[in-house]
């Protein structure tokens, strides 16, 4: 039996008055494919934020890798960030001034990686997804379903274990939520990435080994 890469135990979590995690736990194994469906609201950001490092509970044990990330430096946290967790946000974010390849290329940039180097692995990235075409082109002249197919690569360009995709699928339409989706199927399957994907949408069809209701701050199995 595979061991937990991530493991959260009574995670509280509150803005304010707003109690939004209370008590919430989860376990996610390698090569699982966690859906979170719960209403705007509901806490699933905040419960991404919390995995991902970009926000320590109120109080509730993070695991990751088998090692509790609570008391980590906030350099340790950054590298883990970099190197073992992409990120899918719920808005764009790809930088305007920078083509596809240079958004791709980023993470890669920053973690040192040479220049050459760093175009093959893109080149690479792009040339197995078939997305080739949309290398030298600007996000601001992509469509909203490239543009997240492009959030995709770029969150895998480090090969990390785990993805967080929030609401990836809330601003395109059907056709595109389905390629994306089916984009996302193959990096679980073909890459063994870890997969946790937010959605509001109650029904979407979704190539999840788990699901999950997030209301009033805990997970429910369904
Ligand atoms: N930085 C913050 N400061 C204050 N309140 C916050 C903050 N971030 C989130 N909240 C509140 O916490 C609650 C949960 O927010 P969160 O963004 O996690 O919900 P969500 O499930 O992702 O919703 P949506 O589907 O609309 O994205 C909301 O009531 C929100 O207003
Ligand atoms: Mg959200």
């Amino acid at each position: 039996m595979p061991d937990n890469l991530i493991e959260l135990v009574d995670i509280w979590k509150a803005y304010g008055s707003t109690q939004v995690l209370k008590g919430l736990c989860l376990n996610v194994r390698e090569g699982d494919f966690i859906v979170v469906r719960g209403r705007s609201g509901a806490g699933k950001t905040t419960l991404l934020k919390i995995v991902g490092l970009l926000e320590p509970p109120d109080r509730g044990i993070v695991r990751l890798f088998n090692q509790n990330v609570n008391d980590l430096s906030d350099d340790e946290k950054s590298s883990v960030r970099l190197y073992k967790v992409g990120f899918i946000f719920q808005f764009f974010n790809l930088i305007p001034k920078l083509t596809v390849l240079e958004n791709i290329e980023l993470p890669l940039a920053i973690a040192g990686v040479d220049r050459r180097q760093r175009r093959e692995r893109v080149y690479q990235l792009l040339k197995y997804f078939g997305l080739l075409d949309l290398a030298e082109r600007f996000p601001e002249t992509l469509s909203g379903g490239e543009r997240q197919r492009v959030a995709i690569i770029r969150a895998i360009v480090n090969n990390p274990k785990i993805i967080l995709a929030d609401e990836p699928t809330s601003s395109i339409d059907n056709e595109n939520s389905e390629l994306l989706i089916s984009l996302l199927s193959r990096i679980n399957k073909e890459r063994i990435v870890t997969i946790i994907l937010t959605t509001t949408d109650l029904y979407e069809k979704l190539p999840a080994t788990r699901e999950y209701l997030l209301k009033d701050g805990v997970l429910k199995q369904k």
